[in-house]
């Protein structure tokens, strides 16, 4: 029976050692989330790296930690601490993160550092060369992996190769500056059909490709050799029936109450005026953390008499600590909380709640289904599918999501209340009309939020890059 074979540089499962046992934990971050659904329905194996470095495995824990793997229908890529230094935190998180997302001045061009990405990249195609068997389907996911979808193709041009890209790809002028983009695209068009959240992106890489490689682009088809491969966008959905049946049972008390909900439910019950701003995010400078905390403060100075009666509860997730810009983002985000935390608190209202955790799912219901408003507003964001699964949760239609015009999200939800996140004067604006907002404008716009969610959640977006994928290989065909 063909199968899919899914790769992403991280497995959906993390495994740790802890004294001589192994801790198995859910891996965080959009790709992990979105593509676990797709994982779960299908017939397939998904090829990543599990969380141990090669170094830190004798044989008898190898053989135990691919145990835990092959039981999740995964199959693990060793790699060593050298390439997780220079391929993971060296090539993908400090030159292609900053550069897709416009951080320039964040972004390095180390030559040691693009070989380790091209060797690391070699390893993932070895184990995705001896998994494929005629028939299959191979599913790249992501910026960590994207000379793959060649090195499978040289190999194998039998097999059908997707390619999903979950960051921005930039406009060309950026996209340019890369040393090795040539090599890159070249890459990426090993694949069959290039996907992309929005049309922004695949319109830039198709103007990178136009220029840079100086092939013939027709729409949205790039005839490279004899092959045409294909370029779309696929807006990527959420598990919506997941979210909504989770906040259905927590509503209606099918679930005992967390901890954290008695605590949230304490603050709730104290006067019907107090509201919560939630916002969720990895820490990553690409969400806009510091800009938000100071527009906070800026909000709660142009509107004194929010004082005592909004929280922000901020839930930031421990990411890539060992890359210095994330470091001295964890120091300058502690301490712009606490500087505000110290002008403004009072004895019994502190106006940041800060977690520096990732949560489990139980809690991320007890939270978006605590919050008022959702607060989201990343600088630069492929997607965000927190913005979806804050609206997804709001059982009763309630509920204001500001997001900001960034993130790729906000192409499809424009009933959101949309800001620049640079500005403190839209901060400011959108956070007076959210807690002023009458309760049946708040339906209005969530019924639509919800409605498009539902009809396109992530099986959807799975089937419908199936779907093309499959019109390219008849395509194909055609050509041949
Ligand atoms: N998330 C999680 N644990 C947490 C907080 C968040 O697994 O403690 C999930 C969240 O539910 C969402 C994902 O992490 O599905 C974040 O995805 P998003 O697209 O918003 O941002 P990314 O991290 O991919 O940049
Ligand atoms: C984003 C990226 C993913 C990545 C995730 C978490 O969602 O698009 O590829 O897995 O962040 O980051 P990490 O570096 O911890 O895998």
């Amino acid at each position: 029976m063909n199968k899919t074979i899914i790769v992403s540089n991280r497995l959906p499962l993390q495994i740790s050692i802890e004294g001589d046992k192994l801790n198995v934990t859910p891996s965080v971050g959009g790709l992990a989330t979105g593509m676990k659904s797709v994982h779960a329905e299908g017939n397939g194996i998904w090829i990543g790296w599990s969380g141990i470095t090669s170094e830190d495995l004798d044989s008898d824990l190898k053989s135990k930690v691919n145990a835990k793997i092959e039981n999740a229908k995964c199959r693990a890529v060793e790699l060593s601490s050298d390439d997780i230094d220079d391929y993971y935190l060296g090539f993908s998180n400090r030159t292609l993160w900053p550069l897709f997302h416009y951080f320039l001045e964040y972004t390095e061009f180390e030559k040691s550092h693009w070989e380790a990405y091209k060797r690391v990249n070699k390893k993932f195609a070895e184990v995705v060369l001896n998994t494929v068997e005629e028939g299959d389907t191979v599913w790249v996911q992501d910026y960590q992996l994207l000379l793959l979808p060649q090195l499978i193709k040289d190999v194998r041009p039998d097999i059908t190769i997707g390619f999903f890209l979950h960051i921005p790809f930039p406009s060309y002028e950026i996209f340019r500056t890369f040393p090795w983009r040539e090599e890159l695209l070249t890459g990426m068009l090993g694949a069959d059909l290039v996907g992309f959240h929005t049309y922004d992106y695949e319109r830039h890489f198709l103007s990178s490709v136009k220029r840079i490689m100086r092939l013939e682009v027709n729409f949205n088809e790039i005839t490279y050799y004899d092959r045409i491969i294909k370029v779309d966008s696929f807006p990527m959905g959420i598990d919506y029936n997941k979210f909504h049946d989770a906040a259905l049972a927590h509503n209606n008390q099918n679930t005992e109450k967390s901890e954290l909900q008695k605590r949230l439910d304490t603050h709730i019950n104290e006067d019907n005026d107090k509201k919560f701003i939630l916002s969720i995010d990895r820490l990553d400078y690409t969400k806009g953390i510091p800009n938000r905390i100071r527009a906070f403060e800026n909000f709660l100075n142009t509107y004194p008499e929010y004082k005592e009666k909004v929280r922000l509860i901020m839930l930031t997730v421990p990411s890539r600590s060992n890359v210095p810009q994330y470091q001295k983002l964890k120091s300058e985000t502690d301490e712009l909380v606490g500087r505000i935390n110290g002008e403004f608190s009072t004895v019994s209202w502190t106006p940041i709640w800060y977690f520096y955790r990732s949560l489990p799912f139980n809690n991320l219901i007890d939270l978006y289904t605590s919050s008022d408003v959702a607060l989201i507003t990343p600088v630069r964001d492929g997607m965000n599918l927190v913005a979806k699964e804050y609206v997804a949760t709001r059982t009763n239609q309630d509920g204001v999501l500001i997001l900001s015009e960034m993130a790729g999200a906000a192409k499809e939800m424009n009933e959101a209340l949309l800001i620049n996140p640079n500005s403190f004067e839209d901060f400011a604006t959108a956070l007076n009309k959210a807690l002023k907002m009458p309760l049946e404008e708040q339906n209005s716009r969530m019924k639509i939020l919800q409605k498009r969610l539902k009809r396109y959640d992530v099986e959807k977006w799975a089937k419908e890059f199936f779907k093309t994928l499959d019109e390219t290989n008849q395509l194909q065909e055609v050509v041949i």
